[in-house]
């Protein structure tokens, strides 16, 4: 349990019975011990609950565990946890199954349904799904129900933080007034913002925000991000304050890809030989205030569990509240109409050879939302493999590396598990994620094994402008998104 000064303000985070208790919010040393200090006399920095060990709870607490902290990892989905039990990594995260394997072997890492282990824990992070309703507002039934399960188990002193993707007010409404009816819990806010397919290094050197319900609770939740993982902490002014900052964050990133998107399609569409890598590598050039123009890049759409759901999300709110938001929206649908949009390219490129798209043999390398991740969730190559049959294509295979077979069944796709197989002879060689293995792939090699003259579709892999000019003289046809 974490020490609650006797009538005030501050934390002790990391306390040993040798040395004094330091409050770190003032750096000044605190009287007393701590009512308990079992994980600290097992030389562990926290013990720490995790509810819901999904993509965001299982990298969490492997990092954790990494850090010193003993972490038990707990979920309802029982496929989940006996796959973690039995020492298989279903999270397709680079780094994460060896990461999981040491932790676990240490001691400092289980996996388990028992919700009861909360009542150890001195912080416990929830980081249950809110997935989109069918009419787009946010599905909080997870956060509800994490929080009832967690009920009978909380004690005095203990730190709740909420790491999941909420509207502003849940923290406070649904788990702190809820929680705080049987036990005196510090309650905090905090947003996950880590991408994935970098996780694990970004959790360990993003900036952390959190927003506490009081300053206790957020000084608790400070010290804590501070000493395990030794990362800057912003502190907010409250959880509310937090909880808009995420959606802020997945806002901007949405409709910055969205604008990059437009200029693509803008490229596209003029009759000169643009790049709009190159104009937008000239146009980050500018400062503006303290900050560069930061255009991000384009690509054959976005997917994955957040930039498709947390922009409706700062909709929904606006709507709730008698306000119409516009950003979200727009950036939302130009997302959306990316797959269809390349879909059509590369129908358009056939067109322009007299090839009926019925008879080519495509070849897509990608069904990851994202590169290096085997995340499939709401993938852009899904709508992008329905455009392309739309169009006409018929004789698609697709290889992913990254991808569990089980994750490719749900989708209905059959993944061919060799590079060279997908390759050989395909007349389109249509690159929508830029895993490691596909940038490896040189313009001679991709000549090796495609159709001669075929087309090379660059969704996400980013060939440089010499690469491209080779594999036009190699006799191949190269479009990417906006080049
Ligand atoms: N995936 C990302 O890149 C990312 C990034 C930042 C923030 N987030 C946010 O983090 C949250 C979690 O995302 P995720 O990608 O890990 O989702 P996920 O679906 O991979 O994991 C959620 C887990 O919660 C479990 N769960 C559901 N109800 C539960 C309950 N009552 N008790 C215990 N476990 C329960 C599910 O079984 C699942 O394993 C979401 O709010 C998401 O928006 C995700």
């Amino acid at each position: 349990m974490l020490h609650r000064r006797r009538g005030g303000r501050g934390y002790a985070g990391l306390v040993t019975p040798t040395v004094k208790m330091w409050n770190y919010r003032t750096e000044l040393p605190m009287r007393g011990w701590p009512k308990s200090y079992h994980s600290v006399c097992r030389g562990l920095m926290y013990k720490v609950a995790i509810v819901g060990s999904g993509f965001i709870g299982s990298t969490i607490a492997s990092v954790l565990a990494s850090s010193g902290c003993d972490v038990d990892a707990i979920d309802v989905n029982e496929r989940l946890i006996a796959a973690f039990e039995r020492g298989d990594c279903p999270i397709k995260e680079p780094g994460l199954a060896e990461l999981c394997a040491k932790q676990k072997a240490a001691g400092r890492l289980r996996f388990g349904n028992d919700f009861s282990r909360v009542a150890d824990a001195d912080v416990i992070l929830v980081t249950v799904g809110t997935p989109l309703a069918e009419d787009f507002t946010p599905d909080i039934s997870h956060i509800h129900a994490a929080t009832e399960a967690i009920v009978p188990y909380v004690r005095d002193g203990q730190l709740v933080m909420v790491k999941s993707t909420v509207p502003p007010g849940i923290t406070r409404v649904v788990v702190a007034e809820r929680l705080r009816q049987v036990a005196d819990v510090l309650v905090a806010f905090s947003p996950e913002r880590l991408a994935e397919g970098t996780a694990i290094r970004e959790l360990s050197s993003l900036p952390i925000v959190v927003g506490g319900l009081d300053a206790e609770s957020s000084a608790a939740a400070e010290t804590f991000w501070k000493k395990t993982l030794g990362v800057n902490v912003i502190v907010v002014s409250s959880p509310e304050a937090a909880e808009v900052v995420k959606l802020a964050d997945n806002l901007w990133i949405d409709l910055n890809i969205a604008l990059a998107h437009d200029l693509a399609k803008l490229c596209d569409a003029l009759p000169y030989d643009l790049d709009v890598l190159e104009v937008i590598a000239g146009a980050n050039s500018l400062k503006k205030g303290q900050h560069y123009v930061n255009i991000l890049t384009p690509s054959n759409g976005v997917g994955g569990y957040c930039l498709t759901k947390d922009p409706w999300f700062v909709h929904t709110l606006g709507t709730r509240h008698g306000t119409e938001l516009l950003t979200p929206q727009t950036s939302r649908a130009v997302n959306a109409g990316m797959p269809a949009y390349c879909a059509s390219q590369i129908a358009q490129w056939a067109r322009s050879r007299d090839r009926l798209p019925s008879s080519l043999q495509l070849a897509v390398l990608g069904l990851a939302f994202k590169t290096n991740s085997g995340d499939v969730r709401l993938t852009p190559v899904m709508p992008l493999l329905d455009a392309l049959q739309a169009e006409g294509f018929r004789s698609v295979r697709v290889h992913d590396p990254m991808v569990r077979k089980e994750d490719a069944d749900d989708w209905g796709v059959v993944l061919n598990p060799s590079m060279d197989d997908t390759l050989r002879n395909a007349d389109g060689v249509i690159f929508l994620v830029g895993h490691d293995d596909f940038k490896a792939l040189s313009p001679a090699r991709i000549a090796s094994l495609a159709a001669p003259g075929a087309l090379v579709f660059d969704g996400r892999r980013y060939f440089d402008r010499s690469e491209i000019a080779e594999i036009q003289d190699l006799g191949f046809a190269y479009k990417g998104v906006g080049r």
